[in-house]
């Protein structure tokens, strides 16, 4: 740990505190309220300075809160460090970490005997479902950040493997509409183009997965010129893609054009041998997707000649002559070849957070996933709206009459 380290961590977040208005109204909240005096809050996020806006936010208002990363390549050690000098904050994420030292990680915050979690993704849930089951009769409850940790907590659900009541943050309106679709939509192409240097306009740009994060992502894409093709496997979704725009077509037509390709599925073997048999010299390939499973590095790796380093975080496989560059590891793109999203989007997200921690705090929730409480969604679009001095109208008498009666036809 080293000073420059931690001034450097304390200016970002400084930065990011200052464009996050919804979370320091949650805070000035908290600063008189102390919701959350004798709680632990264990964390498993992608640490970079718009979470540690969100940790300050906590242990404001009265929590421990231990951290670690949920992704080896997301957290910014300066952050970290930056963190770790907080009063009631204790943070374990280091960058490019190993797997073991991931999940030791993981295993220190768990160590506090949080009774409140969040998680990016599961891993925490997962581990204290599978490895740290003597935990689990205090914990009050949990907070899951992304689409990725949403499906796979249904599915524990389904399952009746999950124990503890977890409230998904991801499916507040405030969250996806705006996280999933401008945050993915900018910050995935922010770090393409920072890690790459290279144009977008006139490329034949593939988005795999027409989501909240493709719709957004494939969006942002003509914004910048480029022509736009969707793939997917939903129907309805690839019909909507197709009404708005773009070119709809199978993967394996689609990676002998691409030029860069995006996966936003959530799913695994999106790109696969097949498609890079096909793949133009050049390509680009880069993930933005929760998991590093949607490109399958195992396949393109053993198809390499040769590969090696192009540039900082680019990977490039040589296929008898054809290279394939891999951003990031094929790891979340925005976040390990980025900042990740926008301060002003994180601020909703993590208002949400903040005050779904709140929420289990201070009432018993029973074993499942609960969604985010309605009062709490339309409270951080109030205040969003607020602070972007967006005034709007308010229903009158009448109209609420009309619209709740059904009496009234033509
Ligand atoms: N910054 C912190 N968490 C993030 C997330 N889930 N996505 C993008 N940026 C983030």
């Amino acid at each position: 740990m080293t000073e420059d380290m931690i001034e450097s961590g304390n200016m970002k977040i400084e930065w990011a505190r200052n464009h996050m208005p919804v979370l320091a109204h949650v805070r000035e909240e908290f600063i008189t309220g102390q919701p959350l005096a004798g709680h632990t809050v264990g964390m498993a996020l992608h640490v970079e300075a718009k979470t540690a806006v969100l940790v300050e936010t906590l242990a404001a208002g009265g929590a421990q809160v231990p951290i670690c990363g949920c992704n080896p390549l997301s957290t910014q050690d300066d952050v970290a460090q930056a963190l770790d000098t907080r009063n009631n904050i204790r943070c374990y994420a280091i960058h490019a970490c190993s797997n073991d030292e991931y999940y030791t990680a993981i295993d220190a915050v768990l160590d506090h005997k949080p009774d409140i979690t969040i998680d990016d993704g599961g891993d925490l849930i997962f581990k204290l479902h599978t490895q740290r089951q003597d935990m689990m009769p205090d914990i009050l409850g949990a907070c899951e950040e992304t689409t990725t940790g949403v499906h796979r907590l249904k599915s524990m659900e389904r399952d009746g493997a999950l124990k503890i009541p977890v409230i998904a943050v991801n499916d507040a309106l405030t969250k996806f509409l705006f996280d999933n679709r401008y945050g993915t939509g900018q910050s995935s192409w922010d770090g393409i183009i920072r890690t790459t240097n290279l144009l977008v306009a006139g490329k034949n740009v593939v988005i795999a997965g027409y989501g909240w994060c493709g719709r957004g992502t494939a969006m942002r894409a003509v914004g910048l010129g480029a022509n736009v093709i969707v793939t997917e496997i939903d129907p309805i979704r690839a019909l909507e893609a197709r009404m708005d725009g773009y070119r709809v077509m199978p993967m394996i037509e689609a990676a002998a054009i691409g030029e860069i390709f995006v996966t936003t599925t959530g799913n695994v073997d999106i790109l696969t041998r097949e498609h890079f048999e096909v793949m133009t010299d050049g390509a680009i390939l880069a993930n933005a997707g929760h998991f590093n499973v949607e490109i399958n590095l195992d396949e393109l790796k053993a198809m390499a000649t040769s590969t090696k380093k192009a540039r900082n975080n680019i990977m490039e496989y040589n296929i008898n002559g054809r290279r394939i560059n891999v951003l990031a590891d094929g790891r979340l793109v925005n976040l390990a070849a980025g900042d990740g999203h926008p301060a002003e989007v994180m601020d909703m997200s993590f208002a949400n957070q903040a005050m779904c921690v709140e929420h289990i705090a201070t009432h018993k929730l029973t074993p499942g996933v609960h969604p985010v409480p309605q009062h709490i969604d339309m409270k951080v679009a109030g205040l969003k709206l607020e602070a972007m001095g967006i005034s709007i109208d308010k229903i009158k008498p009448h109209q609420f009459e009309y619209m709740d009666g059904w009496e009234t036809g033509t």
